[in-house]
């Protein structure tokens, strides 16, 4: 679904499903780049980051694998506390392998810092991560992100994955919802 089907219920778009896809080609460029020669294992942290796995996997040009993880972050309300549960771990044996972990958004990177530690202690050959969207919060706490899709400001956003109370996920575009919503 796309913002004019659901324009009542959203405030503002932050970046059209175009701007999404054209900048998801640059990113994706980049990593081909980084990696030329290198197989890479692409490890997406389930729900939110299934749209830009799915967009960046493709627009790279040479082979890749997937796996994914969930994992729940246990905080109060809407903070995330860095205490993390893994729902659903690999599939796969990592240690020797070339890891980048894809992410829908980091916020504070708590949930981020405990998933890399924990990859880590897997022994791959090399860990990144990508992110599509970053809020400033990340970048104050020095949180090591590879590649960044979009940095955005400190505002609760949906769409391309990312969701509110389960809906959400599947508009294209990326925006803040209305008040209403919220009440
Ligand atoms: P931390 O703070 O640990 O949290 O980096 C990252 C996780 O918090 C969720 N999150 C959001 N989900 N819209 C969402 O739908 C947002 O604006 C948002 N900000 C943070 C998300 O699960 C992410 O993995
Ligand atoms: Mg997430």
């Amino acid at each position: 679904m796309d913002d004019t089907q659901i324009a009542g219920d959203l405030s503002r778009v932050l970046f059209t499903s175009e701007q999404i896809a054209e900048r998801m080609a640059e990113v994706a460029a980049q990593i081909d780049a980084d990696y030329r020669g290198k197989e890479l294992l692409l490890v997406g942290v389930l729900n939110g980051a299934v749209m830009v796995m799915a967009d960046l996997s493709r627009e790279l040009t040479s082979h890749c694998r997937m796996d994914w993880m969930a994992i729940s972050s246990y905080g109060s309300g809407t903070q995330s506390s860095g205490v993390v549960r893994i729902l659903k771990d690999l599939n796969t044996d990592i240690s020797g392998m070339h890891v980048l972990v894809v992410e829908d958004i980091i916020d504070t990177g708590l949930t981020l810092s405990y998933l890399i530690g924990n990859l880590m202690s897997r022994n791959p050959a090399s860990l990144k991560v990508m992110t599509a969207f970053r809020k400033p919060e990340a970048a104050r706490n020095a949180v090591d992100v590879a590649y960044v899709g979009f940095d955005i400001p400190s505002e609760f956003v949906v769409g391309y994955g990312l969701d509110y109370d389960g809906h959400y996920r599947n508009l294209t575009s990326v925006a803040t919802l209305a008040p209403h919503i919220y009440s």
